[in-house]
């Protein structure tokens, strides 16, 4: 693959701690490890279309920090680059607190310079702009401020947005998102609708094909993925079942399954054999511990393919 992907979003440090079981609200438990990795969805999302063959530029703030650097490097040595990666004086780049507990995980973001972008006048004339218009597909998360989405869905080819964390959205945005990628929670808050079974969950999706958006991508985890898209004949489900593996970590598995699905798209995959190769990605990704070193290259998403079960549509 070679096509273009331009991913606009956040870059953290992540401080992860190991533990037994995730903790409830006003406990403490003691970690049995812990480590520190470059994250943040952007950052992460850009390793894995890298890693799954695509030719990735990162448009991102860091803040002026030692980690800065260090989480440039990283982007370096997985062939990502950081063209559009801006350092903002005296900001603190992002931070991530990630507990890790049985293959779950839970996650606070403190933003830092992942919040300070210039406006979208100053934006329109700065490389970043060209980084969008000239990609064959952005894709964006919402670790960002959501004003920045918007201006680059305005002038790029295709956008893939992944709703992540979980925001409303308005018309507008859902209209240029070709597909929207989110888990049940996010498709629940977008849609403003049940996503507790699988029936459910499809029927959110038609709904937001129905207020516009081309498509839909829902992850279902271990489940597999959900594909909704209009058609000509109005708004076809189609159901990915994932192949079943030991998950030790699913930290940034969602990240895998975006960055691989934006590398077929740019290589001109259609949307449903991106879906699989995508959902094939994430499985390997929840096999290994943390996030980009878990991600695996188009030759190893290859080879899993063979074992993919084959998708299937859904009524509605
Ligand atoms: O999706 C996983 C990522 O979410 C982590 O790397 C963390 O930085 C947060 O942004």
């Amino acid at each position: 693959m070679s096509g273009a992907v331009t991913v606009i979003g956040s870059m953290n440090q992540d401080v992860v701690c190991e533990v037994a079981r995730l903790p409830g609200p006003g406990e403490t438990v003691l970690a049995v490890g812990s480590r520190t990795n470059p994250g943040g969805k952007g950052a992460n999302q850009a390793v894995a279309a890298a890693k799954a063959g695509g030719s990735v530029e990162f448009v991102g703030r860091v803040g002026g920090d030692s980690v800065a650097s260090a989480l440039r490097d990283s982007m370096a040595s997985a062939g990502v680059k950081t063209t559009g990666l801006q350092e903002v004086p005296g900001v603190r780049t992002g931070r991530a607190y990630v507990t890790v507990a049985a293959g779950e995980n839970q996650i606070v973001v403190d933003p830092g310079a992942n919040s300070a972008w210039e406006s979208d006048a100053e934006l329109a004339v700065m490389v970043e702009a060209e980084l969008v218009a000239s990609a064959d597909v952005v894709v964006a998360q919402l670790e960002i401020p959501l004003a920045v989405v918007v201006w680059a869905a305005g002038s790029a080819r295709r956008v893939v947005l992944n709703a992540a964390p979980a925001a409303e959205l308005d018309d507008e945005l859902l209209c240029r998102c070709d597909p929207l990628v989110v888990n049940e929670y996010e498709l629940a808050t977008v849609s403003g609708a049940p996503t507790r079974t699988r029936e459910e969950a499809g029927r959110a999706a038609r709904s937001l094909c129905l207020r516009g958006a081309p498509s839909v991508v829902v992850t279902l985890g271990a489940a597999g993925s959900m594909l909704a898209r209009r058609t000509a004949e109005g708004v076809e489900v189609t159901y990915q079942a994932a192949p079943q593996v030991d998950s030790v970590d699913s930290t940034g598995a969602g990240d895998a399954y975006v960055g691989a699905l934006c590398a077929a798209l740019a290589d001109g995959a259609d949307l449903i054999d991106a879906v699989a190769f995508a959902t094939a990605a994430a499985s390997l990704s929840v096999q290994s511990p943390g996030t980009q070193t878990s991600y695996p290259t188009r030759e190893q998403v290859r080879a899993a393919l063979a074992a993919m079960p084959t998708a299937h549509r859904l009524e509605y």
